[in-house]
């Protein structure tokens, strides 16, 4: 096994963990509104439970952790919470690196920084600068989909390699599916182990349409901000209770 930051874990037989672990971080809205508060304070409690579960997660072994935190479709939202929610990103970044850094953890941003609004360029700034000060370290792979889709990681793939072909550095039969997942954000990643959805909802929001091929999904009705270690750790209880096939019998 590869060199990891800390040593406090493996808890469960291996093959119980899974080695890379999505998770849809909904609910932040729902959650305030029971407090008869603003979304905006839902999504500061929600990037206080986000802190716990990257923890938490780095402690059970979990080898990459994918989360979904800004949609491309989440530009629809009003000015008002994505203004918020882009203030919480800098925030986060300002606040956590040193410690992520710390801890070994190497961030991926998956998603179109270059596409984001006028306006950011302090957030994308803070996205490449924590891409490149962590690139080599050799713990929790942390990946961050943010202004990301997955119908448009797709296209955008089949874009580059027809680039490439173009370029004539690729014949068109070479294009199989290790040169397309090569192509994606997550190149060079284990696929998708376990997908977590809080909140309830049974969708994928255009979420890793590639990588869950195969994906456990684990829905639970807890509100993001409410999930914790304990949810994280019964997530992968009852992911290491499934019988994966992979289409065989
Ligand atoms: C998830 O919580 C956070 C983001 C999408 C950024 P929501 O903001 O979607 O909360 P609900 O689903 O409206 O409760
Ligand atoms: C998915 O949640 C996106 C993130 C968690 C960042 P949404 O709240 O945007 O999804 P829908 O609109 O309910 O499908
Ligand atoms: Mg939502």
């Amino acid at each position: 096994m590869e060199k990891r930051g800390n040593d406090t874990r493996r808890s469960a037989p291996e093959g119980a963990t899974p080695r890379h672990v999505a998770i849809i971080m909904d609910g932040n809205g729902r959650w305030a509104k029971r407090r008869g508060m603003p979304r905006t304070f839902g999504h500061k409690a929600g990037v206080e439970a986000l802190r716990a579960v990257i923890r938490h997660a780095d402690a059970r072994g979990i080898e990459a952790l994918t989360i979904y935190a800004f949609s491309q479709e989440n530009w629809k939202r009003s000015a008002e919470e994505v203004g918020a929610l882009m203030g919480l990103l800098l925030e986060y970044f300002t606040r956590e690196l040193d410690e992520l850094h710390r801890e070994n953890v190497r961030i991926l941003i998956l998603g179109d920084i270059d596409g984001m609004p006028a306006g950011l360029e302090r957030q994308q700034r803070a996205l490449r600068d924590a891409m490149a000060r962590t690139r080599n370290n050799t713990g929790l792979k942390l990946n961050i989909a943010l202004n990301y889709g997955g119908r448009q990681e797709i296209v955008r793939a089949a874009q580059r390699l027809c680039e490439r072909v173009a370029r004539g550095e690729l014949s068109p039969q070479a294009v199989d599916s290790a040169a397309f997942e090569n192509e994606l954000y997550t190149a060079g990643l284990p696929p998708v182990d376990l997908l977590i959805r809080t909140s309830g909802e049974l969708r994928l929001s255009n979420f890793l349409l590639y990588q869950l091929a195969y994906a456990e999904f684990y829905v639970t009705d807890t509100l993001w901000p409410d999930f914790d270690a304990d949810a994280l750790d019964r997530a992968i209880d009852a992911y290491a209770k499934r019988e994966r096939r992979f289409g065989g019998v």
